[in-house]
């Protein structure tokens, strides 16, 4: 029998699994599909201090093993998530939810997160500090220690609840970041968000996104987010969340083993919606496969191989 059990910053989740957000919604299309308080627990879609309908369309692309999105932060605003949101989350999930909170100015991610703060059903504040796909924010904090550090010390001020910054793939060195967040009181950081990328359209020779660019998610990008876990998990002290192409319980471990407390997974959502039910359901198998009994050991194992 195996524990499949982990905690992330001081709470417990059943398992590591948590879909990531954006690929969520706030919960009520999945909960139509399948019990999703089997889930370790979810990230919902990105809030803002206002609404906004993102960008225009279109705003998908396809790619081999992968998808571009340029969605634009699409959200109903925080009082509405608030008001409408999480009323109704209540009557189908009873576990302490993620909340995605983004934002186009420090004083906007704080406000947002100290509005969250009065919420007990939110249990940790994801602090988005990396979204490509809008112009004025977004990843423009996560692309520069400095700017990193001052939207975590903000949001610090205003919540005692764990804040987690979730980072971009998209530096020249993500441990910077990563460290920034840490001295300014991060409970911990997720990632990697996407990687920005292009496609064109042959006959009309324009970008197949309104957008331009968008963020690439999906199995293609598993390599390079595995690869800044561990980088990161090496740098900092603080738990790590794991995300980045993830599509089977073996990605789950894998992750893990790279230095991830628990999993987020994306894209894979939007190709199979049971994929997250079906991971769960798959891990304590994985588990046995590999050996292991519970996570403790195995978060971050590679130490050995890097001792030798
Ligand atoms: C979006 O809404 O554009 C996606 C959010 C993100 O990539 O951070």
């Amino acid at each position: 029998m195996v524990n499949t059990g982990v905690t992330l910053c001081g709470i417990p989740l059943d398992n590591p699994i948590i879909p990531a957000s954006g690929t969520f919604g706030y919960g009520q299309e999945f909960a139509k599909l399948y019990d999703i308080n089997l889930l370790g627990t979810f990230s919902f879609k990105g809030t803002t201090l206002h609404p906004r309908y993102g960008n225009p369309t279109p705003r998908i692309a396809e790619s081999a093993s992968g998808m571009l999105n340029s969605v634009g932060l699409q959200n109903p605003g925080v009082d509405k998530v608030i008001s409408e949101e999480l009323p109704a989350l209540a009557k189908v999930f009873h576990k302490p939810v993620m909340a995605n909170v983004s934002g186009f100015s420090v004083e906007e991610y704080a406000e947002v997160c100290r509005r969250f703060d009065a919420c007990d059903q939110i249990g940790w504040l994801e602090v988005n500090i990396s979204c490509p796909n809008v112009h004025d924010g977004g990843m423009a904090f996560g692309t520069d220690p400095h700017a990193a550090a001052a939207v975590t010390r903000a949001v610090r001020a205003v919540t005692k609840k764990p804040i987690l910054l979730k980072l971009s793939p998209n530096v020249t060195d993500i441990t910077e970041i990563a460290r920034a967040c840490e001295a300014e009181g991060a409970d911990g950081v997720s990632l990697i968000n996407t990687l920005m990328g292009m496609r064109f359209d042959l006959r009309s020779r324009r970008p197949i996104l309104r957008n331009g660019t968008g963020g690439l998610s999906g199995p293609a990008v598993f390599p390079v987010a595995l690869r800044m876990v561990w980088q990161v998990a090496n740098a900092v002290s603080i738990p790590v969340v794991g995300m980045g192409g993830v599509s089977s319980a073996d990605d789950v471990l894998e992750m893990m083993l790279a230095g991830a407390s628990a999993v987020e997974i994306g894209a894979s959502n939007l190709v199979n919606p049971y994929i997250c039910r079906d991971i769960v359901a798959a891990l304590p198998a994985a588990m046995e496969r590999y050996g292991i009994s519970s996570f403790e050991s195995w978060i971050g194992g590679t130490k050995a191989w890097q001792e030798t």
